[in-house]
């Protein structure tokens, strides 16, 4: 077994095609015993649910090579049951959290020289999804669904490295109304994409959305939750249902309170709060943490003091405490590290 041949420094966040994927089919109201497979495509009816009424959702997480060369993943228990609440939300099945977790396991472990090595600043991206396969023309869920998880290597989200981001106030609204947002549906994401392709256009990196009810409060963006840090050294994370619950945020949080000590708050953040703080990050398995430095509210800029040439100094500490401890480097707490080889 050798490496894949990839120049892993160089890496962008895309999809390239890997070795091996994972498979299992629901029908009669069970799951098979699955399977690693080596085709990427898949033939399904025409009008299968996934295509009829978008009933699909998904998870991501990744796997790092870690200092002593283990490979492991982060926490994939609350992904696991963060796909649980998407399912049950869309009327699908549950694949059991054992059987996600054995998935993850077994499908990394089938494409071990995509992992990227320690240090070269890529990672293993591991998407998790569910379909519904069998054709239905009324509106109602599918009998028939497919679970997949497919890997790709990946570098950087955001292109630039670590150098801030600019964000507009987006005038859309990305969360579906209340109730939904703790799931991640492909729906939810279609809905996000003119924002994002209208954003680019206007030269900003992201979005950040506001809630759609009163658009006075910050809820997340296209990819990743909100991080601020006020300038009296707190750290402040938005609250809302309509937000996905990014399992970077909360890991993120038990961080800065007890591997570094800091306050956390996390509660409503107001629009007009935001002159007042000090660092702004957006967090996520993608984003891991990319500093933010300007917030645009239709022509007024929001500056971050901490600039826009690198990150804020508790952005960092918290980015290098998290990563630390996905890589090896770092003691992490009992159960956040799930090791494959
Ligand atoms: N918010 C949205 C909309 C996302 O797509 C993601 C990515 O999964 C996140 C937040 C971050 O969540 P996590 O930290 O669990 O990856
Ligand atoms: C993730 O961070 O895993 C995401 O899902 C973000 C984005 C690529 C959709």
């Amino acid at each position: 077994m050798a490496k894949k041949d990839i120049d892993w420094a160089n890496l962008g966040f895309g999809y390239q095609v890997t070795d091996k994927r994972y498979v299992t089919n629901y029908k009669d109201g069970k799951w098979d015993d699955g399977a690693i497979i080596d085709d990427p495509n898949i033939v399904l009816n025409e009008c299968a649910g996934v295509f009829q009424y978008a009933q699909t959702c998904f998870e991501g997480l990744k796997a790092y090579t870690t200092e002593d060369g283990h490979i492991v993943t982060f926490r994939p228990d609350l992904n696991a049951e963060r796909m649980d609440q998407s399912c049950e939300r869309l009327e699908m099945p549950v694949l059991p959290k054992g059987r996600f977790i054995e998935a993850v396991k077994e499908v990394v472990a089938a494409n071990e020289d995509w992992v990227p090595p320690y240090g070269s600043g890529a990672t293993l991206y591991i998407r998790p999804y569910m379909m519904g396969t069998n054709p239905v023309i009324g509106v109602k869920p599918a009998d028939e669904y497919q679970f997949r998880i497919l890997v790709t290597p990946v570098g950087p989200y955001f292109k630039g490295g670590a150098k801030p981001l600019t964000i507009k106030i987006s005038d859309f609204d990305r969360a579906a109304p209340h109730g939904t947002g703790h799931i991640k549906a492909g729906l939810n994401y279609a809905m996000s994409l003119h924002a994002i392709v209208t954003a680019h256009k206007e030269g900003y990196d992201e979005n950040m959305y506001l809630d759609p009810a009163t658009r006075s409060k910050v809820e997340e963006t296209g990819g990743a939750n909100f991080l601020f840090v006020t300038k009296d050294g707190k750290v402040v994370t938005p609250k809302s249902d309509s937000i996905l619950p990014s399992i970077t945020r909360r890991s993120l949080m038990i961080v800065a309170e007890k591997y570094l000590g800091l306050t956390v708050e996390h509660r409503e953040v107001f629009l007009d709060e935001l002159p007042d703080m000090a660092e702004c990050g957006l967090c996520g398995t993608a984003a891991v943490i990319s500093p933010v430095g300007c917030i645009v509210d239709h022509g007024r800029e929001i500056r971050l003091p901490s600039g826009m040439t690198e990150m804020g100094p508790i952005t960092k500490k918290l980015y290098d405490t998290l990563t630390g401890i996905q890589m090896g480097r770092i003691e992490a707490p009992k159960g956040w590290i799930c090791t494959i080889k």
